[in-house]
């Protein structure tokens, strides 16, 4: 193992789908899945390929109604190179003797190679050697090598490369049920003998594909005498190239891809885009080259170096944490910027949640907007565009301002399912999942980090502005005031927490009071207020008159700010939400002694006719994601305005109380957890972050991945050294850092980008150096326990740590 590779030595058609997914190779533009290139959809593989925001809505019938879902639809499967003997049946690894078999994902070159030694049932022996890439640099090309070498025999071997657009969405069990062909067929056929072309439709959205492939062959470098045989159908394309092998040669074939659709910028007709892009392509080789710069400068940018005092001799946590970076750059990549997509929880892997946008942007977007920030004011934009839907969502509900949905995805309307299956028991059961209204608040707190950390003006004030005070507007709509109280309650919502949906034999849905939610309700009131006052004035009064925002309204803002309703029990607790000190405590150890991994509680209590809403026991971080999104100090003065207690201890104890009665059902919720215990206990921290770094590439959920990785989580652990562990905070107009590496680590590096500064962070166990690279003239702000250090372009400034 080295830090730079994923590597399996052995064929385990087991865990074959889950590989598939960790060895996607995307480009932002397209991904597609490390399935084997001759693999067809089975119980084994699961080829996939998902083009960023290509979505479809199709209508199933179920219990006597029509649901409509709408999916990341899979595209027609452009790896597809096989071979076989004359008159023998296509090559599977299922069907031959493996030899030697070695799958490695290359992450500094984005590239995935296969070899493979096997003999077949008559003793012959081969070796096949694949690479595979996913262009960086070229968004519509791909491209594949495979070197056959005869070891013991010769004979004609007749080579088939496709274009195979009959795939349906198949990659999750749980929607089997529910229609899935997306696809229909548009124009297949062959130009030339080289080059195979087909173009397909989605039946809904009519989004038009269109893909090209060119496939070259040679011997030991020489051209080949090529029979040429072509078979051409409504979806799918093939070309079967028959050749004489010997023994000792080296057959190479070449497939350079090209994918194109037809909301493609700066493009014609797709197909004719296609066939331009195959065409002007150069060979595999110079492919690579361009390739493997484009990821070397991603790199540039991305990695953080480190040092251990005792280096392991295999890096395990580093490898997974270049992993977890590679996957987060093939979702969103340089070539985001100029698409209208948003960031999929899982990523553009797999068809696990339909390729929906979440809240989950809350962990992804930190790490982009320190690295290359155009990147997250893209994904900024998509919630922009949306936000007529989310008005009009929020109107149908009778509310005022913007309500976003729960899950996004091609227009902004709300796509959470209704019914969702039990696999468990079989059952498909009510969702309320939609009411986690406080996606609303993440999307504040994105446009609120984004701004802090490029001061992007002219993004805030024509769009991030009015999505704030949208967004403060619905809170404020959606808040009833208790005038027993005299305070403001929100009620009926879901929290973080997804195993608690209603009160206990309630029929209505949502619960009342949920403190994360009123918390950021309240913080993003405060937000709106203030950024009135940073906005520049013409662009603060044409949004006011735009909006119709008057003082009156405004006044209430500021009235629920401070008087919003949180409820307590205990000594000091948080209550999760009103009503939480009510239900029962969970036999956690019972559960664990029966069913051996609990995480996924909701579903075991369901096939027992119980649920999680009777008792105090939470899927995921709740309560505790307050201290993950904030500061103590921040926290303070929040509960301070809020006229609610919050002392030294608060924290402590909160943690203390919910961290038992979590089952960790999300991967985000360890994320949230180490980083919450952080400077409290080390070792804990520590615990969960290696839980929550294993969390994909070992399937921690036992079959979630291989339908798609988990993107929140995978940021949240690079994010936990680029923030968790320097302390990095962009505040005010101070870059703050409080660092607190890991005993074992002796030093750690990395380049962010802040307010158009390129700064080099060099951390050592005693002190920190921070250059500032050739960029921009004005002077930064770097701030160091309560010390503001003036930092000038090409000057490196040294803090020593002070003892606390
Ligand atoms: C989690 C949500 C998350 C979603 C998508 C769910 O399992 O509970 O918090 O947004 O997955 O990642």
């Amino acid at each position: 193992m080295t830090v730079w590779s994923l590597i399996y030595n052995k064929f385990d058609p087991e865990q074959e789908k889950l590989r598939e997914a960790l060895c996607t190779l995307g480009n932002g533009y397209f991904a597609a899945r490390g399935a084997a290139s001759e693999a067809q959809s089975d119980d084994t593989h699961y080829p996939g390929t998902y083009l960023a925001g290509g979505y479809n809505r199709l209508q199933t019938e179920m219990q006597d109604r029509f649901i409509e879902n709408e999916d990341l639809v899979n595209l027609p499967n452009w790896l597809s190179l096989s071979f076989r003997y004359a008159d023998q049946d296509w090559f599977h690894l299922k069907n031959v003797e493996i030899l030697e078999y070695r799958q490695e994902l290359d992450m500094k070159r984005g590239i995935l190679h296969r070899n493979v030694r096997f003999r077949d049932s008559q003793g012959k022996r081969t070796r096949i050697k694949e690479q595979r890439l996913v262009h960086m640099a070229q968004p519509h090309l791909a491209a594949l090598r495979l070197v056959f070498s005869p070891e013991n025999w010769s004979g004609e071997v007749e080579f088939r490369s496709a274009l195979d657009g009959r795939v349906i969405n198949g990659g999750v069990d749980r929607y089997r049920d529910l229609n899935n062909v997306h696809l229909e067929p548009v124009e297949s056929d062959m130009p030339d003998a080289e080059t195979i072309r087909l173009k397909v439709r989605t039946n809904q959205s009519r989004l038009e594909i269109a893909q090209a492939a060119r496939t070259t062959l040679c011997g030991n470098g020489e051209p080949l005498d090529i029979r040429h045989e072509n078979v051409v159908e409504p979806k799918y394309v093939a070309g079967h190239f028959l050749v004489q092998v010997g023994k000792g040669m080296d057959i190479r074939v070449e497939k350079i891809v090209s994918l194109t659709t037809s909301r493609d910028k700066a493009s014609s007709e797709c197909r004719l885009e296609a066939m331009n892009h195959v065409r002007s392509a150069g060979d595999f080789e110079s492919l690579r080259n361009s390739h493997i710069l484009a990821w070397k400068h991603l790199w540039r940018r991305f990695d953080i170096d480190f040092e251990e005092k005792n280096p392991p001799i295999e890096d395990r946590t580093g490898m997974i944490l270049h992993l977890h970076t590679f996957h987060l750059l093939q979702t969103t990549s340089l070539h985001t910027m100029d698409l209208d997509v948003g960031v999929p929880s899982r990523g553009w892997h797999g068809e696990a949640y339909r390729g929906h946008i979440f809240w989950d942007e809350l962990f992804i977007f930190p790490f982009l907007n320190l690295r290359v920030p155009e990147i997250t004011r893209s994904l900024l934009m998509y919630r922009y565009r949306r936000i007529d839907q989310a008005r009009a969502a929020a109107a149908e509900a009778g509310y005022r301002g913007a309500m976003y949905p729960w899950q996004s995805g091609s227009n902004g309307r709300e796509e959470s399912q209704r019914l969702h299956l039990n696999p468990k028991s079989g059952r498909w059961i009510p969702d309320h999942s939609r009411r986690q209204r406080h996606v609303n608040a993440a999307i504040v707190y994105n446009i609120r980090d984004y701004y802090q950390a490029t001061q992007d003006m002219e993004f805030l004030s024509f769009h991030g502005a009015e999505m704030v005070l949208e967004i403060a507007r619905f809170w404020s709509s959606i808040a009833t005031y208790n005038s027993t109280m005299d305070r403001y309650e929100i009620l009926g919502v879901m929290g973080p927490d997804e195993y608690h949906e209603a009160y206990p034999d309630s029929d209505a849905p949502g619960l009342h009071n949920n403190a994360y939610t009123n918390v950021m309700a309240a913080w993003v009131l405060n937000e709106a207020l203030e950024m009135l006052e940073v906005l520049p004035e013409d662009r603060r009064k044409e949004l006011c008159e735009k909006l119709a925002l008057g003082e009156e309204e405004l006044k209430r803002w500021r009235h629920i700010s401070r008087r919003m309703r949180l409820v307590f029990h205990g000594d000091g607790i948080i209550s999760q939400f009103e009503g939480y000190d009510a239900l029962q405590e969970f036999d956690w150890e019972g559960y664990r002694e029966k069913y051996g991994d609990i995480q996924r509680l909701d579903r075991i209590l369901e096939s027992e006719d119980d649920s999680p809403d009777h008792y105090k026991a939470s899927k995921q971080a709740d309560v505790l994601m307050l201290f993950y999104l904030f500061s103590a100090d921040e926290l303070r003065e929040l509960f301070q305005q809020l006229d609610y207690p919050f002392d030294d201890e608060t924290i402590q104890k909160n943690i203390d109380y919910y961290i038992q009665r979590t089952s960790h059902g999300s991967t985000l919720s360890q994320v949230v957890h180490s980083w919450v215990l952080l400077r409290r206990n080390r070792d804990h921290s520590w615990k969960l972050f290696s839980e929550a770094l294993e969390s994909d590439i070992s399937d921690v959920q036992g079959g979630t991945t291989p339908e798609g990785i988990h993107l929140g989580a995978m940021a949240g652990t690079v994010n936990m050294i680029q923030v968790g562990y320097t302390g990095l905070e962009t505040r005010g107009d101070v870059l703050w850092f409080d660092p607190c590496l890991p005993s074992d680590l002796a030093r750690m590096e990395m380049h962010i980008h802040y307010r158009g500064h390129n700064l080099r962070i060099e951390i050592f166990p005693q002190y920190m150096k921070i250059t500032a690279c050739r960029a921009r003239k004005n002077v930064i702000k770097i701030g160091y326990k309560g010390t503001i250090h003036e930092l000038d372009e090409g000057k490196t400034l040294e803090i020593a740590f002070r003892r606390q």
